[in-house]
């Protein structure tokens, strides 16, 4: 493949240039990734409603999010160990989202700390934070990316213990490892000499940036994952939000809401937004798709707080079809992911490009010349 055309064509690119387990890890879903992958089929059953000769010389897909302005609906969402695709993968990418005037959220669990990222993107920063069990941690955080200047925290509401992901559990990095496995391991990042130039060697160090004084052997995968089963908080509830939001002086999205009672919840409580989201099908499977999910969540919370999904976006048209069912905005995952271990900080940059061009056409030729025009009138769903 000469040039990638779109999020698949840098699927495909990523897929060689990782080693497969940090493919795997990429791509994977939890279970039998039923949910995976019907985020994705499940964009099919929205159909856009063509219409023509109107007069749509005049089109912007300019909107804002969390109040501000972006240069199209979309963030580019937390994707945790994105410094593995990439040498100082977070960086890059949040280079190429400030270039294509869009927010970067930066996970709780990247290789590049905050600092790191915040010294090296002018562009809109959110961080994204689980809640762990020693709170103390989780204030130092805060105020770490409060003092990178940071308005919009993403809280993650989906993890409060980890699905099952056996592609992980193949490869020996979702606990711990015998002999075997290691070496298995070693042959795999050795014969991956592109990724192995570029991140082993030229991207240290490997690290978790943000999460240095609690990790204890950060190198390790194995060590990292137990560290996770320790201290992410499966007793946290509605109430200990409260918490949060005293520590937290700007805006808050929840992501991981993906039932209109919870919604309901959200809005009731104030927060500034929800994010409709299965964490791409990686914790519960046989969960639904978030683009079915979307519309009795949006009628739910009846424009209390903005609505953003995520979940198999894969193109400009997605996007489209989710502002169409409500949506004020979509989170990437893996789409910007792949560009990332495919070409850098170029490769994010050019995919956004594309999303740019495909969200710009699907407006011209559904007649919508704004965003804000983009409703329910475009789409025609499998129910009618
Ligand atoms: C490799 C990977 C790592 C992720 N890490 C995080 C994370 O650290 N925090 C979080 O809230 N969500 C995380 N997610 C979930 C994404 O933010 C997002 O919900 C999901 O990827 C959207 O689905 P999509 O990849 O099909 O677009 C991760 C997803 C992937 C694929």
């Amino acid at each position: 493949m000469l040039v990638p055309a779109n999020a698949y064509d840098y699927r495909q690119l990523a897929k060689k240039r990782l080693p497969k387990q940090f493919f795997d890890y990429l791509e994977g879903g939890s279970y039998n990734e039923h949910t995976a992958q019907a985020n994705i089929t499940a964009f099919n059953d929205v159909q856009l409603r063509q219409r023509v000769l109107q007069d749509v010389s005049k089109r912007s897909s300019a909107h804002q999010l969390l109040g501000k302005p972006v240069a199209m609906p979309i963030a580019l969402g937390p994707v945790g160990l994105a410094g593995l695709f990439a040498r100082r993968g977070e960086v890059q990418a949040a280079r190429a989202a400030s270039a294509a005037g869009i927010p970067f959220c930066e996970s709780t669990v990247s290789l590049c700390s905050i600092e790191e990222v915040a010294a090296a993107s002018k562009g809109e920063l959110w961080f994204q934070l689980y809640m762990l069990k020693d709170r103390g941690y989780a204030k130092e955080l805060l105020e770490r990316a409060h003092a990178c200047g940071i308005e919009v925290l993403v809280f993650t509401v989906d993890l409060a213990v980890l699905g099952a992901r056996y592609r992980d559990t193949r490869n020996g990095i979702a606990g711990a490892q015998g002999v075997r496995a290691g070496l298995a391991r070693a042959t795999d990042l050795l014969s991956h000499p592109r990724w192995l130039l570029d991140v082993a060697i030229k991207g240290k160090p490997l690290v978790f940036g943000n999460l240095q004084a609690a990790v204890p052997n950060a190198k390790s995968l194995p060590a990292f994952k137990h560290w996770v089963d320790q201290q992410f908080d499966d007793a946290v509830t509605w109430q200990d939000l409260e918490w949060v939001r005293q520590h937290w002086p700007g805006k808050i999205m929840l992501k991981g809401i993906l039932d209109a009672s919870d919604a309901n919840i959200a809005a009731d409580m104030g927060f500034s937004a929800i994010a409709v989201s299965n964490h791409g099908g990686r914790q519960l499977d046989s969960v639904p798709a978030t683009i079915h999910a979307l519309p009795a969540i949006v009628d739910a919370v009846a424009g209390r707080c903005e609505v953003l999904v995520d979940g198999g976006i894969r193109s400009g048209l997605d996007v489209v079809k989710a502002l169409a069912l409500g949506a004020n905005g979509c989170l990437l995952g893996r789409a910007w992911a792949y560009a990332l271990a495919a070409q850098g900080e170029q490769g994010v940059a050019n995919l956004m490009a594309t999303f740019k061009a495909e969200i710009d056409v699907a407006q011209a030729l559904t007649g919508c010349t704004t965003i804000a025009q983009i409703n329910r009138d475009i789409v025609i769903t499998n129910n009618g």
